[in-house]
């Protein structure tokens, strides 16, 4: 049976838990100097709902790894309730409006890099994604009370969020066609962090659409050529990392919030008993979703959510 406190949080409205948020007021933190802060607990996930032109999403890598392209809005919203029931069962969470005229919208991830209380709101890399940071800003810099920046101050640079992997341990950046050196600048001069950054080529938009990470000392990344330059180019064993290698790329984006691995359901007995095991030696608890639809506009399940310890 559900605790009474699970029921009651999972039922709250998101104005609910914004006024919530509100009356503790967002604290501030103290910013590290070299490297990011220690594992956070996070206090609150942010997602969009999905916008109805999401069928336009921009979708350039995955057409090369499946024929089926076409994307079914209903299918995606369904998917998308499904993991904000699974996120909220580990993180209060803010589900903002949807944003119907940006197809891309929903992937909140890519608009904003949080350290503590600090943001930097991105520059998208593709122009067609830049009027998504407008109502991002306002919501961390008005509604939350976060000390903001946008890296659109800062000539010629640019970045997605999907390039940030931050394990608690290191800030890594993958330099992509979305993100740039500039922008590495920019978020260490901001936020005050060293950042690692990553140069990769390959069938991937983003560093996290091939590795991401499970705790502070786990990452998981795809076997094969283009996992193993990104292991190598991050320099991932020499830090101290257990790489787990795993037999598809979508496969390794997972979602790793207190306590909760939230991974992708590929529909694949192998891959599902590797990332139980994973699980359940760090003692975690695994959830899987379906993320068949935004799969085919190259996105993964990072994408839907930003996470801050605020
Ligand atoms: N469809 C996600 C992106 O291209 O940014």
């Amino acid at each position: 049976m559900q605790s009474t406190t699970t029921t009651v949080r999972r039922q709250l409205s998101c104005l609910e838990k914004m006024m919530y948020l509100l009356g503790r007021g967002a604290r501030t933190r103290s910013q590290s100097t070299t490297s990011p802060a220690a594992a956070p607990q996070y206090t609150l996930a942010i997602a969009r709902q999905v916008p109805r032109s999401f069928p336009n999403a921009i979708t350039k890598f995955a057409a090369a790894t499946s024929s089926d392209t076409n994307i079914s809005l209903t299918t995606t919203i369904q998917q998308h309730d499904a993991y904000l029931k699974t996120l909220r069962s580990f993180v209060p969470t803010v589900c903002l409006p949807a944003l119907d005229d940006l197809p891309d919208s929903m992937f909140v991830e890519d608009t904003v890099v949080v350290m503590g209380n600090s943001a930097v709101i991105t520059h998208p890399g593709h122009p067609a994604r830049r009027a998504e940071v407008d109502s991002i800003r306002d919501f961390l810099g008005n509604q939350l009370g976060m000390s903001v920046k946008s890296m659109s101050d800062y000539p010629n640079a640019f970045c997605d969020g999907g390039d940030i992997l931050n394990t608690s341990r290191h800030l890594f950046v993958g330099l992509s066609e979305r993100t740039n050196r500039k922008s590495i600048q920019v978020l260490e001069e901001v936020l005050q962090v060293e950042v690692i950054p990553v140069t990769f080529q390959g069938n991937a938009l983003h560093l996290k659409s091939i590795v991401t990470h499970v705790d502070d000392s786990t990452l998981l990344a795809p076997i094969g050529s283009l996992g193993d330059d990104v292991i190598k180019k991050m320099q991932a064993i020499e830090k101290g990392y257990t790489v787990i290698r795993i037999p598809n790329m979508l496969a390794c984006n997972v979602l790793s919030v207190n306590g909760g691995l939230v991974a992708q359901n590929m529909g694949d007995e192998e891959i599902r008993s590797i990332l139980k095991q994973v699980a359940e030696d760090r003692n975690m608890i695994v959830a899987f979703v379906d993320c068949s639809e935004i799969a085919k506009a190259d996105a993964a399940l990072t994408c839907c959510s930003v996470l801050l310890n605020i």
